[in-house]
Formats: structure tokens, sequence, C-alpha cells
């Protein structure tokens, strides 16, 4: 299919300005969070991605009307008649999301019933969703298995609970929070998981009368209502987006600035690019004017570092992969230790067939021992630098890796052809138009 096949001109500096809108883990979400209310809701800003359009139509067979507003980006999700929806056309969007997952909660309050399709998203681990369903257990929830998908009910109702997390997992979190929210009584939760997007999330839920508390020390404390309403919500823009184009300015030695990216959600993104040798400068914008970042490439040459992967505050999972295209053009040997998923260095074989010199080890090679340490999996790599990187046919394996490819192929001799790039929308808006504003010479086969 060529639609799904991009051909690659390389040695290609990215230069000018893209705009990056709400944050794609952040608006899946709010759209869920939209079930729960008793009136419609308003999002703002919404990025044209896969993962929008999945989330619209589970919505859509479960009687949510979602409509566009009168903004451009706005979507009006209307709640009032939801109904139960038909397996087989739920079944449909089996393996194409994990979103699913999240809508539980809110179905069995609004329903007392759920059912959830197998699910999807990248195949960066084994990502299970044991703290999702031991979570939803002691909500009150029945789960049962079935080959097609999962079938909830809540014969008592769902009321407030104390839950530790054993990882600060972000959607088991998010599971806590669209749940507790109508539960009858408190629910406490530890070791939660605080990224600027789960803040979001609680800033959505409180505008539709949820009562939530995020004490010091990764505490989560809800106190359940009896009854939500819709929202209007702009969310905070995608931070994941807007450091993979700084990581693309810096690796292909050009100068984005990225509309709508802000600095608060990107300090410790900021800090590495900074020790690399990227330059960045923040614009706070005006009035409507939202500012940006922009980033560059200072001309010398980059240097080598060590970054280790952490959930929040630390350096994103999702920003490594582009992170590491920009660390091939580095002199010196840089290090990575991915601690979130077990399995995310495996696209780094596609950038050594293009020249880069990365070794992946199984040990811990950063500060802190991780639950991965000792196990088989090959979770820490070297990178040595500078390497040219030349043209090669590439393989997109999963969204994050396959922005990196697209990254390496510009920042490479020759023409390369990357395969699956279908995979990139799932999470960034009109990629193909964007990059070509930035000067790409990027064309379908
Ligand atoms: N985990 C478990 N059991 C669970 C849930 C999670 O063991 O029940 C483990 C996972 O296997 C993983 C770790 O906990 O090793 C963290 O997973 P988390 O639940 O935090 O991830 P997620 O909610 O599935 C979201 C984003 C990811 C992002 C991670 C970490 C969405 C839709 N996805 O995933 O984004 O990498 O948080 O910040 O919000 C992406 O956008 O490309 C992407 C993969």
């Amino acid at each position: 299919m060529t639609d799904d096949v991009l051909v690659v001109h390389g040695d290609t500096p990215l230069r000018g300005e893209v705009r990056v809108r709400g944050a794609k883990n952040l608006v899946s979400k709010a759209m869920v969070a939209a079930l729960l209310g008793d009136c419609p809701s308003r999002l703002l800003d919404v990025p044209r991605i896969r993962d929008v359009e999945v989330v619209s139509d589970m919505l859509e067979l479960h009687g949510v009307r979602v409509s566009p507003g009168k903004e451009p980006g706005e979507l009006r999700l209307d709640p009032t008649n939801v109904e139960r929806a038909n397996v087989d056309e739920l079944n449909v969007h089996a393996g194409s999301s994990r979103i699913p997952i999240l809508m539980c909660g809110p179905l069995l309050h609004r329903l007392g019933h759920a059912f959830i399709p197998d699910l999807g998203g990248c195949h960066i681990g084994d990502r299970p969703i044991d703290f999702h369903l031991s979570a939803l257990r002691q909500f009150g929830a029945v789960v049962e298995k079935s080959p097609q998908g999962l079938s909830l009910t809540a014969p008592a109702g769902l009321h407030g609970t104390k839950f530790e997390l054993p990882y600060p997992s972000v959607g088991a979190t998010e599971q806590v929070l669209l749940t507790a929210v109508l539960a009858d009584g408190v629910t406490e939760v530890r070791n939660a998981a605080v990224e600027p997007e789960i803040i979001d999330l609680i800033c959505v839920l409180q505008k539709m009368g949820a009562v939530i508390k995020v004490h010091t020390d990764r505490v989560i404390e809800i106190e359940g209502v009896r009854s939500l309403s819709g929202y209007a919500h702009r969310p905070i823009p995608d931070r994941i987006e807007a450091a993979s184009w700084g990581a693309a300015a810096l690796a292909t030695g050009g100068d984005v600035f990225v509309r709508g990216a802000r600095q608060a959600d990107m300090m410790t993104f900021l800090n590495l690019f900074r020790a690399v040798g990227g330059r960045f400068e923040v614009d706070d914008g005006s009035g409507v004017d939202s500012g940006g970042i922009r980033f560059w490439h200072p001309g010398e040459e980059l240097t080598a570092v060590a970054l280790e992967t952490d959930v929040h505050p630390g350096f994103m999972t999702d920003w490594q992969q582009p992170m590491v295209v920009a660390l091939t053009q580095a002199r010196g040997l840089s290090i990575v230790h991915e601690t979130v998923y077990e399995r995310r260095l495996g696209y780094t074989e596609e950038l050594c067939s293009m020249g880069a010199t990365i070794q992946v080890y199984r040990e811990c090679l950063g500060g802190t021992p991780c639950r991965f340490g000792r196990r088989n999996f090959k979770h820490s790599a070297v990178i040595a630098g500078p390497s040219k990187l030349h043209a090669a046919d590439l393989r997109i394996p999963d969204l994050r890796a396959g922005f990196s490819h697209l990254i390496a192929a510009l920042a490479a001799e020759g023409t390369s052809t990357v395969y699956g790039v279908s995979l990139i929308s799932r999470g960034y808006e009109d990629f193909e138009a964007k990059l070509t504003g930035l000067g790409a010479h990027v064309g379908r086969p």
C-alpha cells in the first residue's frame, strides 16, 4: 500500500515553524471523562489523530454524540443518551488502542455493565493491565475475561477504596480517577502517577464537579459525588510532539519554532537538550498568541550525555527515541537507561542499519537499578558518536520509534524508504504536511 510508505530525501535540516495542539495523552482521556457527565462537554484544540478517531467511534457506539464545535479543533461530546453498545461493533476496534480500558469505570457508573474489546497500542513491552483490574475489583467490579475481551459488572455498585499502585502507572491512576469520582465514599490512591496529563485530567474532572485532592508524595484523594456535569476544556499542549520536533531540529542541524510548546511541562527535556549542546529559547507569548519554544542546532559539535527515562518529573520514556537519533550525532559515548518499558530500544537496530553505533545491554546502565535489571530485557543502550548516517529501507515498529526513523532518514545521506508510516498518524497530526512545511523533501513512492 503506497499510502503507508514514505520516501524521505535526507541531508535536510528542518527549518521553520510547527504548531502542536492538545496532548494526545490527555485528549483521549478527557473524551472518556465526558461519559461521566449528565450534560454535554466541549473539548478544544483536539488534534486530528487516529487515537481520537478510535475513541470517538467507541463513544458513538455507546450513544455519545460526538460532533465538531464552533472553533476549529473543538469537539462536542453529548452523553445524554448513553446506551449499551453492540459487542460485534465494538470488536471492530479490537487491537487499535489502549484507551478503551479507561471506559470501564464510566460505563459501570452509567450502565452497570461494560464490555472492553482487546486492547491495542504500541508493542514496547508486555503492557499488562493487572493494576487496572485489581483497582476495579477493589471498587466492587466483577471482571470476566472472554476470548473477545472483558465483561464487567458491579452488582453492589462501586464504592471508594484505598489502593497503592505497585508502580506509578499513568493508565492505572487514570482508571482510579475515572472510577472514584462517582463511587460511593472516599478513595485514596498511593504511589499515583502525577504526569502533567494526569493533573490536566484532574482539572477536567474538577470542572465537572469532582472533588479531588493531590497530596504530596504521590497520594491522590477522591471524594465520590452523586453526579457530574459537562466541561469546557483547553488541554495542555502535546509535550511529546513538541520534544519530537525539538530533537528533529537538533538531529538534522536545523532550527524549529514549536508554537504551543510550554516550558513548565518540558523542563527535564530542556535540561537534557541543553546538556547535549542544543539551544532553545522560550517565547511566553502574549494575548491570544500562545508563544512556544524555538529549538536549534548551534553549529558546533554536540556532547554525549547519560540519560535515564522515568516517571514524572523524570525524562519521559516517549522523549527517548527522538533524542537517541540526535545522540548519534554527539561526540563520545551516550548512555540511555530505559526504566519505564522493558522493550523500547528495539528500534535502534534500524538506526544501526543506517550507520549508527548503538549497543544494547540487559544490565541497568543508569544510576538507579530498575525493575528490568537482571531480567532478560535489553533496556540500556550505549551510543557512540558522531556517526554519519546513510539512507536505508526502514520499517516502523511503533509510534515514537516511527517518528525517530523519519528524523534519522532526514538526517541521513541519500533517499530512504520508510514503511508503515500510518502508525505515526496515531499520534502526530498532519506530520507529512508539517515536515514539508519545515523544508523536508518527502513523498509517496
Ligand atoms: N504497568 C503494569 N501493569 C498495569 C499498568 C502498567 O505493569 O496494569 C506497567 C507497564 O507495563 C509499564 C509501566 O507500568 O512498564 C508504565 O505504564 P503506564 O501505565 O504508565 O503507561 P500507559 O498508561 O499504558 C501512557 C501513555 C504512553 C506513555 C506512558 C508513560 C497513553 C495513552 N499512553 O501509557 O504513551 O509512554 O503512559 O508515560 O497515555 C505514546 O504516547 O506513544 C505512549 C506509549
